[in-house]
């Protein structure tokens, strides 16, 4: 094969003709994943950016899932950047997006150390100055919600890592009894909404869990609202708690709920096909120990695309943590997802298409290749093309795809208007590359 394509490559210097090599080609699964978190009780989430909800990450956000967590628009420093100056642009716009679209929406968040507006963090409050401050904060956003939002979460992050309380404007100011007045005046703004608490590095069992744990319990055993418990899940390649299961039954045995409120699985870039396959891993033991727990009820990504991610700008060198590509096409871990939600479609059917890659003309630096999609017994909707050069060429130009290149490996994906390959016909997309020594036609991937 290898001296076949050799000479062939040859060929197609000299005649522009087209390799062909044939590969999967990748389409989301055909039930959507909330269909089949529907199918085992459960909800399937994913945290949203509202100016984003058109177009291709429109579509996803709304087909896929059955439940929004606004990102950032629920925010206090997005509701209330100026004292007394409400703006609910962003996530009544969200709200509005979920409901056309059939979805429930998790609140986030009311009470949290961090993304507060300058205003209130900046002040010099009284304790009981502060204490009416969150009480009108959470009764005016609460309310303006009534009736729309699922759950809440009311608290976020009250623990430091050993179990012992956060120290924040919250705790300093209120002592611990905030948590249980916050849960108090959400429940009286909204008595249908349920109410979490919701914390990171708490999926396992260890000593903050434990104090999520013991605080849920008192504050049952003292009637305060609350209705559940929110494992963010913000985790590192290859390192899902074993004890996950365990922990998500505790909660489940004391009489509440239990999401995962914001999973993602984070790993040293470049990403590579090994560790794709070790986050797929990871993604589906999360979801499956959520699936294994009847209280269980909801699990949300936090953000479902890399380009829509959190974790490149907050830990420097990490990424691609979500199951959708920066190009929205679904990655190995969306099918594991699927996969653990009982579906039964594991990378794409085939379906008889191909990519074919020629060079069309050389010269001393440069050359102009092509790549054409072609199906036969099959077709496709959208499509996504990888190879990886091996002798340092370098693409400088495209059109009628996106190519992107790192290191060695390039990807191109479908325009907006030819995405769409049918049976018996073919797409073809073009570049400009620069070579030196030789120019030697790789191996082309579809998927
Ligand atoms: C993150 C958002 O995704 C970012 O856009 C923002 O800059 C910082 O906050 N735990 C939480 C979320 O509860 O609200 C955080 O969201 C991620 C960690």
């Amino acid at each position: 094969m290898r001296s076949l394509r050799t000479a062939l490559s040859l060929a197609s210097l000299v005649t522009g003709a087209l390799m062909l090599f044939t590969a999967p080609a990748a389409h989301a699964a055909d039930t959507p994943l909330r269909d089949l978190g529907a199918a085992k009780g459960k909800i399937v989430g994913t945290a949203v950016t509202g100016s984003k909800l058109t177009g291709t990450y429109g579509d996803i956000a709304g087909t896929q899932f059955s439940s929004l967590t606004p990102g950032n628009a629920m925010k206090w420093e997005s509701v209330e950047p100026t004292q007394g100056s409400f703006n609910w642009t962003e996530a009544d716009q969200i709200v509005a997006f979920a409901e056309a679209h059939d979805q429930q929406v998790r609140g986030h968040t009311l009470v949290w150390h961090s993304q507060n507006p300058s205003w209130l963090t900046n002040g010099s409050w009284t304790s009981a100055q502060l204490r009416s401050l969150l009480q009108n904060h959470i009764s005016t956003e609460v309310g303006h919600y009534k009736g729309r939002i699922a759950a809440w979460d009311v608290v976020n992050e009250p623990f430091n890592e050993d179990g012992t309380y956060r120290s924040s404007l919250w705790y300093n100011g209120l002592g611990a009894d905030y948590m249980a007045d916050a849960l108090t005046w959400a429940h009286a703004a909204d008595p249908a909404a349920k109410l979490y608490i919701n914390d990171y590095n708490v999926e396992g069992v260890n000593a903050k869990s434990t104090a999520l744990y013991n605080l849920v319990k008192s504050l049952k055993d003292r009637g305060v609202p609350i209705d559940g418990v929110g494992l963010q899940a913000h985790l590192i390649l290859g390192q899902v708690p074993s004890t996950l299961q365990q922990n998500i039954q505790r909660f489940a045995d004391l009489g509440v709920d239990v999401a995962i409120t914001e999973l993602d699985v984070r790993m040293a870039l470049p990403a590579d096909s090994a560790k794709l396959a070790q986050q797929a891993a990871d993604y589906k033991s999360v979801v499956a120990a959520c699936v294994a727990v009847a209280r269980c009820v909801n699990v949300t990504v936090w953000g479902f695309a890399d380009s829509d991610s959190w974790v490149p700008g907050t830990f420097p060198g990490y990424g691609a943590a979500t199951p959708y590509d920066d190009n929205y096409a679904p990655k190995p871990a969306y099918y594991s997802i699927a996969e653990a939600l009982g579906g039964t479609t594991t990378p794409p059917p085939t379906d008889g298409c191909t990519a074919a890659y020629g060079v069309t003309n050389q010269w001393s630096t440069g050359f102009t290749g092509e790549v054409r999609i072609s199906c036969s017994g099959g077709s496709l909707s959208s499509w996504k093309v990888n190879w990886t050069y091996g002798a340092g060429q370098q693409v400088t130009q495209a059109w009628n795809a996106t190519c992107t290149q790192s290191g060695a490996a390039v990807t191109c994906t479908n325009a907006s208007y030819n995405g769409t390959v049918p049976d018996g016909g073919s797409v073809t997309f073009g570049f400009n590359g620069s070579w030196s020594g030789s120019n030697p036609v790789p191996t082309v991937t579809l998927g």
